[in-house]
């Protein structure tokens, strides 16, 4: 069973937005193996966006992702990675589609509710910086 980490960003967990969320992941067969509402520091922030480091948009990406509680989880199931990221929909909300989380809910490509490992190697590396209890 594939294992990816996902995370519901400030303005997912500011608009109620948990539940409904989470409900789209469980219902089509993923289950939480672990999960915790947490503020996130700068050094994490930065950690954890470290790719984007040198990207224009990395001092808003990291100022949004620090201003409130995020609900971190880890996700199980087969090919978790692809189903979720398929499940959230395109990072660019004018690119998402309706019927995705972020097509259904997102207003701005920063503020775009939810993050999601991209490839194997990005699940090992974000669940390993997030639960490292794990
Ligand atoms: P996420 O999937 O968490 O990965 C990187 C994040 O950077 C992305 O979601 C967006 O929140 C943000 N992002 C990506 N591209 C842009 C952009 N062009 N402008 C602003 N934010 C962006």
């Amino acid at each position: 069973m594939e294992k990816t980490f996902v995370m519901i960003k400030p303005d997912g967990v500011n608009r109620g937005l948990i539940g409904s969320i989470l409900q789209r992941y469980e219902q089509k067969g993923l289950k939480l193996v672990a999960a915790k509402l947490t503020k996130v520091s700068k050094e994490l922030a930065e950690e954890h966006y470290r790719e984007h480091s040198s990207k224009p948009f990395f001092n808003e990406l990291v100022e949004y992702i620090t201003s409130g509680p995020v609900f971190a989880m880890v996700l199980e199931g087969e090919n978790a990675i692809k189903l979720v990221r398929l499940l959230n929909g395109a990072t660019k909300v004018e690119e998402a589609l309706p019927g995705t989380i972020r097509g259904d809910f997102a207003t701005s490509t920063t503020h775009n509710l939810v993050h999601a490992s991209d490839s194997p190697e990005s699940a090992y590396r974000e669940i390993k910086l997030w639960f490292p209890e794990l």
